[in-house]
């Protein structure tokens, strides 16, 4: 593909405009223009739809969507949805749900579900009567927004509370309105971002009619205003516990006690090794954001949010920790998720809206518990098989449907492969020899 120079008004073309420049780029746009067809949706009224999720759609990017039975959160059993790419995540989800179901399953609790946002400025005149000014400004923020803000509240959230926030020592005359938001089962981001853009209105405004700053607005130069995706204040704890004795992992060579202490080396490695931490950290997140995936969440603002927190004692550390007092297996994963089961995707797509279906139509609390449940399940899992027997016997087990794929491999040569593959060690080498072989014609053995 050779694009030269810059493309102007692009997104003012038609789709087919579009579709038939970038496929003039490919060297069989025919064959271009097919590929990127046959992902259309059969229905063009849905197709209208996920073409309106973003600008410049040409088609759809399919994942698989799964599932992950006998997740036990707090006595209630779940289905969970997933969507995500990698061929072993649920697999391991699954598992992990499993062997925690036998074992009383998992045990959540949401923390906190308070949302954070600011608005940056410049102040250049006098500290001290801004801060004094601060009580009737706050006034005059939260009467200004009602009506932003009177729906919220009528669903029980709104603002909670705004304070002036004085950075002047990192930045010079630099301050921040800060501002903690309630937004019950929407994420908020919206909401939260439009009470702030008012509030660099409100705040300007104020600097010029209130009687002691005298028009010293201009004084007041607002960098930007919008929603913090660091939330520590909307927590979500989940736990799963069981006695060491207990920890019968199928591998006759790890006894439960030896299993429980080099699970906890491998916690503790990932406390105070940030390389390890930012894996053992993704394992959590295989879960997580397949989770939000599922039901139309925002899985940057919550990776964003949660490695942040990960880092909040100053040095990247596991978001798990474990405890073994009392010759008891205690795993814990505490994580800020700010999910949401209203607004955004969450209805509008057709997938999200079945995966919240399909968990009961749950608030978001119970989706916050949800998705950390799943965190933890994948965590664990991960972290089982390493300290065992690797990750890569069952990841490659998984992964051999991708490398048969990769050689169009029939259904017969599939079925061959899983059959031959039950008992050899998997790689991309050892499969590509088994295919070849099978593709090889062979010579009649000759007895003499
Ligand atoms: C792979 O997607 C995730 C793991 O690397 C997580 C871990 O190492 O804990 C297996």
């Amino acid at each position: 593909m050779n694009i030269s120079g810059i493309i102007n008004g692009f997104s003012k073309m038609s789709k087919e405009e579009k579709l038939e420049l970038v496929a003039s780029f490919f060297d069989y746009p025919e064959k271009a223009l097919r590929e990127l067809k046959s992902y259309w949706h059969s229905d063009p009224k849905k197709q209208t739809l996920f073409d309106e999720f973003s600008e410049n759609t040409l088609s759809n990017f399919y994942f698989p969507f799964g599932i992950a039975p006998n997740f036990l959160i707090n006595g209630k059993n779940y289905m969970v949805p997933m969507v995500i790419e990698e061929s072993s995540v649920i697999a391991a989800a699954s598992s992990s749900a499993k062997f925690w179901a036998e074992r009383g399953g998992f045990h959540a609790e949401v923390v906190s579900t308070e949302k954070i946002g600011q608005v940056h400025f410049i102040w250049k005149g006098d500290p001290k009567k801004l801060e004094d000014a601060m009580p009737d400004l706050k006034k005059e923020l939260i009467k200004g927004t009602k009506p932003i803000t009177v729906n919220m509240e009528s669903r029980g959230g709104g603002i909670l509370d705004i304070r002036l926030i004085k950075m002047n020592d990192k930045i010079e005359d630099y301050y921040q309105i800060r501002a903690s938001f309630e937004t019950v089962d929407s994420m908020g981001a919206n909401f939260i971002n439009s009470v702030l853009e008012e509030f660099a209105r409100l705040l300007k405004d104020f600097l010029l009619k209130d009687k002691r700053f005298k028009g010293e607005e201009k004084d007041c130069e607002v960098i930007m205003a919008i929603l913090s995706n660091y939330t520590p204040d909307c927590l979500v704890k989940v736990y799963v516990e069981c006695d060491i004795k207990d920890l019968k992992i199928g591998d006759k060579d790890m006894v439960p006690e030896k299993f429980a202490w080099k699970f906890q080396k491998a916690v503790e490695i990932a406390q105070i090794d940030e390389y390890r931490a930012a894996t053992h950290n993704k394992g959590i997140f295989n879960g997580i954001d397949a989770i939000a995936l599922a039901t139309g969440n925002d899985f940057r603002a919550i990776e964003a949010g949660a490695h942040t927190y990960a880092a909040r004692n100053g040095k990247y550390q596991s978001l798990t920790e474990l405890s073994l007092e009392n010759d008891r297996f205690h795993y814990e994963l505490n994580v800020p998720l700010a999910l949401g089961t209203v607004g955004g995707l969450t209805s509008l797509h057709p997938m999200a809206k079945f995966s919240l279906e399909m968990l009961g139509m749950p608030s978001a609390r119970e989706l916050m518990m949800i998705a950390a449940s799943a965190g933890l399940a994948n965590n664990f899992s991960a972290v089982r098989s390493l300290v065992t027997k690797g990750i890569q016997v069952g990841h490659m087990k998984m992964h051999l449907f991708n490398i048969l794929n990769f050689y169009s491999a029939t259904q017969e040569e599939k079925l061959k492969a899983i059959e031959y593959f039950e008992h050899q060690k998997i790689s991309f080498k050892s499969v590509t020899d088994f295919i070849n072989n099978l593709r090889t014609p062979h010579s009649m053995e000759v007895k003499s």
